[in-house]
């Protein structure tokens, strides 16, 4: 029996099928421990089952020297310091496809919901602000015929919105790596992204990006904040340039209240709830518990971390 240390209680049995076979801490705050709880909660575990919002680095890892797996409740890892795992040899697994449906359903929301302006007329009926039928306010982008951009659109998400936005009639254009970016944003009525956060991608979405967007453009991004250079966004949208934006992820996370980029116009902001439904959610905590299994028994992770 090995000692699993897991930071936050998940949806569904999926740690009673873990705590059947190891010994299973589990946070019990609502909140992330904070990085000296975190080594503390870490220090004797053999293997952690842990989130998004836990930061794996090499300060965490010599704080647990029996550590030999990582399952992370989320198919992205940016979270984890990939070199220092993989100098210790640590086993790193994601939970991959069960979320894939999820965030692309939010995806399309969040796109609808820019495209037609929906918090701001939802806002006017509470305000006073709707005064009649008008027969030119609140006109926003039609679909059928629109082109749509999905950065990493060869990825599962991005396939996934890819065939929903064909479903809507939308030109859909996916961008890989090896793609020419800015003539793909120049050509997009609307840009939506699904690339992971890397050193390479880190503010792919800069003021000389955004410049390149069509003027009355719309972004959307369910993938992650780092992404794009929120500053350079908020005058873009002051500036009238993008006709809005509809974020789920944003840098950082929470973002404060009082972030200069919430009084921007024509600007969505969720709270990273990409995958959140009770289907994924069970389905994420399923995965992440195979994972760790396999790695405690010695065996391969069924859904390892891609290149760990
Ligand atoms: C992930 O899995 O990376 C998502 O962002 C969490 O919903």
């Amino acid at each position: 029996m090995s000692t699993v240390a897991v930071t936050r209680r998940l949806p569904g049995a999926a740690l009673t099928r873990l705590a059947a076979e190891h010994e299973v801490v589990v946070w019990p705050g609502d909140l992330p421990p904070a990085p000296m709880e975190l080594w503390a909660l870490t220090a004797g575990a053999d293997a952690l089952l842990c989130l998004l919002t836990d930061r794996i680095d090499a300060d965490l890892l010599a704080a647990a020297p029996h550590l030999r797996a990582v399952a992370n409740y989320a198919v992205g890892f940016d979270n984890i310091d990939v070199d220092a795992v993989r100098a210790r040899g640590i086993a790193v697994g994601v939970t991959p496809d069960v979320l894939t449906d999820a965030t692309a359903d939010l995806t399309l929301a969040l796109l609808l919901s820019a495209a037609r302006g929906l918090p701001q007329a939802a806002a006017a009926v509470r305000t006073g602000a709707w005064r009649t039928w008008e027969p030119r306010r609140w006109l926003g982008l039609e679909l059928r015929g629109a082109t749509l951009a999905l950065v990493g659109g060869r990825g599962r998400i991005g396939r996934a919105v890819a065939e929903r936005a064909a479903a809507f009639g939308m030109n859909v254009e996916c961008i890989g790596r090896d793609d020419d970016l800015r003539a793909a944003l120049a050509r997009a009525d609307v840009v939506s992204l699904h690339c992971p956060l890397t050193a390479e991608t880190a503010r792919i979405i800069d003021a000389d990006a955004l410049a390149t967007m069509r003027p009355g453009s719309v972004l959307v991004n369910t993938a992650r904040g780092g992404l794009v250079d929120q500053v350079a966004l908020r005058a873009a949208l002051e500036r009238g340039h993008l006709a809005a934006a509809a974020l789920d992820v944003t840098d950082p996370e929470p973002l404060p209240p009082d972030d200069p980029l919430l009084s921007a116009p024509n600007l969505l902001v969720l709270p990273h709830i990409g995958s959140a439904t009770h289907r994924a959610r069970e389905r994420m905590a399923d995965i992440a518990v195979d994972n760790l299994l396999a790695a405690l028994r010695g065996a391969p992770m069924p859904h390892p971390a891609p290149g760990l």
